[in-house]
């Protein structure tokens, strides 16, 4: 058995630490990329065409590359989010794709509320005034930010992460909880009071509207000109999901408008977002590299599972979170 389980070849990229790496080369022949680019692409492929399995973050992975990985059996994901991944193609092959959901929950709605107590209180904006030498008076009414307490906060998807995000809404600032979603949530509403709406409806209601949705072709730009005309000039929007989920010319132009007041952005059309993006400049918006996972603690669970996804996958045991199983 442990021969036969030796014979098995797994290409690892980034995001895995010394003992993780151990644990996959006790079964396999490991081939790790602590990242692929162009001067290393050849070797990645060749390394590819032989592996079973594939694990890695922000895994770039397309149909002609699975048609040079004949023997490729599982892709384990270390990320929650699957929308950068050719999921029918690996569907059509029989390989079993795995991500890592849960573990991250709690720490994608401490960034969402990282950038919604960021954009209604100017923290970045102010900041960066004590940082230039500009806070020489006492600051007046044009520095003031905005409650969070007792707004009333928008969920756009109430999954796993959205709920996280109701819960400190609710349970820590005494917000009223909107929320969109394909069915009703029986525990959000009695356990936060949270209601569900059409988005139409959130949209006009919300002073914070959180986006915490997967990217597909239903969310493609579902925050586009119109959905930003209903908002109220004074709401937020934060986006902790992904960017083309926000029609993002649209955005820029209701937020130089007045159209809406702000935006927490984590996610982006073009990541990393370009210099000359004008969303990195506007003093309304907060802008983080992509950063809702990422911390030491969440980053270590998110690589482990997927380390347990891949393992369990090809020694039989089964995978804990499957995505197509
Ligand atoms: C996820 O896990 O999908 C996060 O967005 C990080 O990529």
């Amino acid at each position: 058995m442990a021969e036969q389980m030796k014979s098995w070849r797994i290409v690892a990229v980034r995001r895995l630490s010394e003992a993780q790496l151990e644990a996959l080369s006790e079964v396999a022949e490991v081939d790790y990329f602590e990242d692929v680019d162009e001067s290393n692409r050849a070797d990645f492929m060749a390394a590819l065409s032989k592996a079973h399995g594939l694990i890695g973050g922000k895994l770039e992975l397309n149909e002609a590359m699975l048609d040079e990985a004949p023997s490729l059996q599982v892709v384990s994901t270390i990320s929650v989010g699957y929308d950068h991944l050719p999921l029918n193609a690996l569907n059509r092959r029989g390989i079993l794709l795995c991500n890592t959901p849960d573990v991250l929950t709690e720490t994608t709605a401490d960034t969402a509320f990282a950038l919604i107590m960021a954009t209604q209180r100017r923290l970045v904006e102010l900041a960066n005034l004590v940082r230039e030498g500009g806070w020489r008076a006492h600051i007046g009414t044009e520095h003031f930010g905005v409650d969070v307490h007792g707004k009333t906060l928008g969920i756009i998807g109430a999954g796993r992460i959205g709920a996280a995000i109701a819960r400190r809404g609710a349970l820590g600032f005494s917000m009223p909880i909107l929320y969109t979603a394909a069915s009703s949530k029986p525990a959000l509403e009695q356990q936060l009071g949270a209601q569900r709406r059409e988005l139409n409806d959130l949209l006009a209601e919300a002073d914070i509207v959180c986006i915490s949705v997967p990217y597909n072709n239903d969310t493609h730009h579902l925050i586009d000109a119109d959905a930003l005309a209903r908002m109220k000039p004074t709401a937020a929007l934060i986006n902790i999901a992904r960017g083309k989920v926000v029609d993002e010319p649209a955005l820029i132009e209701a937020l130089s408008s007045g159209g809406i007041r702000a935006a927490g952005l984590d996610v982006f059309v073009e990541e990393p977002l370009p210099s000359g993006s004008p969303l990195a400049a506007m003093d309304n918006v907060v802008t983080t590299p992509h950063i809702g996972s990422a911390t030491h603690e969440t980053r270590e669970a998110m690589a482990q599972l997927a380390v347990n996804n891949l393992l369990g996958a090809l020694t039989g045991s089964g995978p804990l979170s499957p995505v197509n199983e």
